[in-house]
C-alpha cells in the first residue's frame, strides 16, 4: 500500500465532497487515532489514514452512500464491508445514518485497487493485510462489531472522544488517556450509547452486541 498516495486521494476527497466541519472532524480523528496507534503498539500511519477517510462517505447523496456500499459487499476481498452492509440492512428504522461507513470502505477499496488494476480495480481479490485492517476500521466505525481487531477498535475510540466532540467531560479526558484498549472501547461505546439516547435516537444492534459481549467478559474476570 501507498500511504502517502491514498491520504493525497482522501485529502482530496475531504475537501471536494465533505463540509468543512466534517473534514476538521476527521482530521481531529485521524490524530487521536494515530496517538491510540503508538500508545497500543500499531502502526500510526494507519490509524491516521483510516481516521483521515471513516466520514468521507458522509456528506454524499444517500443513494449513492447505499450504491458503494452495496456494490462493494458483492465483491471478493471486502467482508467486513459485506458484513456492516448485511447488519445495517437488517436495521432499516437507522440504517441510513450508518451505510456512510461501509461506503467509505468501498469507495477506498477501489483506490486501493486502483493503482493496480486500473479502471478494473472494483473486482481486484486481495488486499495487503494493512489495506484489509484499514477497509476494516472504516466500514465497521458506524455500527461497531464483535469481530473488530484492534485498529478498528481505534477508530471507533477515535471518533467517538476526538477533542471537538462537545459531549466530553474531565472524567471522560482522563479515561481516555489511562484505560486500557477494550476499557476504552466500553468507555467510547457508552459514550455513544448515551449520546444516542439522550438525543432519542436508536441504537444499532450490532454496537448493543459489542458493548454487552465486553461487559460480559468483564464481569466474568
Ligand atoms: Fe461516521
Ligand atoms: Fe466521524
Amino acid at each position: 500500500m501507498d500511504i502517502a498516495r491514498t491520504e493525497a486521494f482522501v485529502v482530496e476527497a475531504l475537501g471536494r465532497w465533505c463540509k468543512p466541519s466534517r473534514a476538521e472532524h476527521s482530521r481531529s480523528v485521524a490524530a487521536m487515532a494515530a496517538g491510540l496507534c503508538e500508545r497500543f503498539g500499531l502502526d500510526s500511519e494507519l490509524g491516521r489514514l483510516a481516521g483521515l477517510a471513516h466520514d468521507i462517505a458522509k456528506d454524499r447523496p444517500l443513494s449513492e452512500q447505499w450504491e458503494e456500499a452495496r456494490a462493494a459487499a458483492a465483491m471478493p476481498g471486502l467482508g467486513a464491508v459485506a458484513l456492516a452492509v448485511s447488519r445495517i440492512e437488517a436495521e432499516p428504522a437507522f440504517a441510513d445514518k450508518i451505510i456512510h461507513g461501509p461506503a467509505a470502505a468501498a469507495i477506498l477499496g477501489r483506490e486501493f485497487g486502483r493503482r493496480e488494476f486500473g479502471r478494473h480495480a472494483i473486482g481486484r481479490r486481495e488486499f495487503d493485510p494493512f489495506e484489509a485492517d484499514i477497509l476494516e476500521a472504516v466500514a465497521y466505525h458506524s455500527s461497531a462489531a464483535i469481530e473488530m481487531r484492534p485498529l478498528a477498535k481505534i477508530v471507533f475510540i477515535a471518533d467517538k472522544i476526538e477533542p471537538r466532540r462537545p459531549y466530553l467531560t474531565d472524567a471522560d479526558r482522563a479515561a481516555a488517556a489511562a484505560l486500557g484498549l477494550d476499557d476504552l472501547l466500553i468507555h467510547a461505546l457508552w459514550l455513544s450509547i448515551s449520546w444516542l439516547r439522550r438525543n432519542g435516537r436508536a441504537i444499532a444492534q450490532s454496537t448493543l452486541d459489542l458493548y454487552n459481549a465486553l461487559t460480559v467478559r468483564d464481569a466474568a474476570k
